[in-house]
């Protein structure tokens, strides 16, 4: 699977989304390695804390359905406006992301005019680990 059909999958999963109170809305696609594609989207609450990003919902329903080993994802957000914007995971998820994925698992985000690719080692260096 290419990086541009893992970000059209996360541009679909967009549609999942449940933002009522930023209208900011994240699709995400995770790639595991047996080729199975695991889509999220962010929900958000009332108790804003209490909101889980796209990425996460991504990497839980695959991590519930026994799958571990990860290749890559993809993240695609649209704005109030219902524009297509850069959305690169946020702290909390690359620290999620690091729990399962190797250092040399590939983020991909950004906009179909400029998609970036980048590993997670890259945008998490020295990630926290008790292993
Ligand atoms: N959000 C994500 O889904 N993923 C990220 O990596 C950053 C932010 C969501 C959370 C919230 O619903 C909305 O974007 C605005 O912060």
């Amino acid at each position: 699977m290419t990086d541009k059909e893992l970000f059209d999958i996360a541009k679909e999963a967009v549609a999942l989304s449940r933002a009522p109170y930023s209208g900011f809305n994240v699709g995400a696609a995770l790639l595991c390695k047996n080729g199975k594609v695991y889509k999220g989207a962010n929900i958000e609450n009332a108790a804003y804390s209490a909101t889980v990003c796209a990425e996460r919902t991504a990497v839980f329903r695959a991590v519930l359905d026994g799958e571990t080993e990860f290749v890559s994802i993809a993240v695609a957000a649209k704005n109030q406006n219902g524009e297509y914007v850069s959305a690169p995971p946020c702290g909390t998820c690359r620290q999620v992301l690091s729990e399962f994925c190797k250092s040399d698992f590939k983020v991909i985000f950004g906009t179909d005019d400029n998609l970036n690719c980048i590993t997670l080692n890259d945008i998490l260096p020295y990630s926290f680990s008790l292993l």
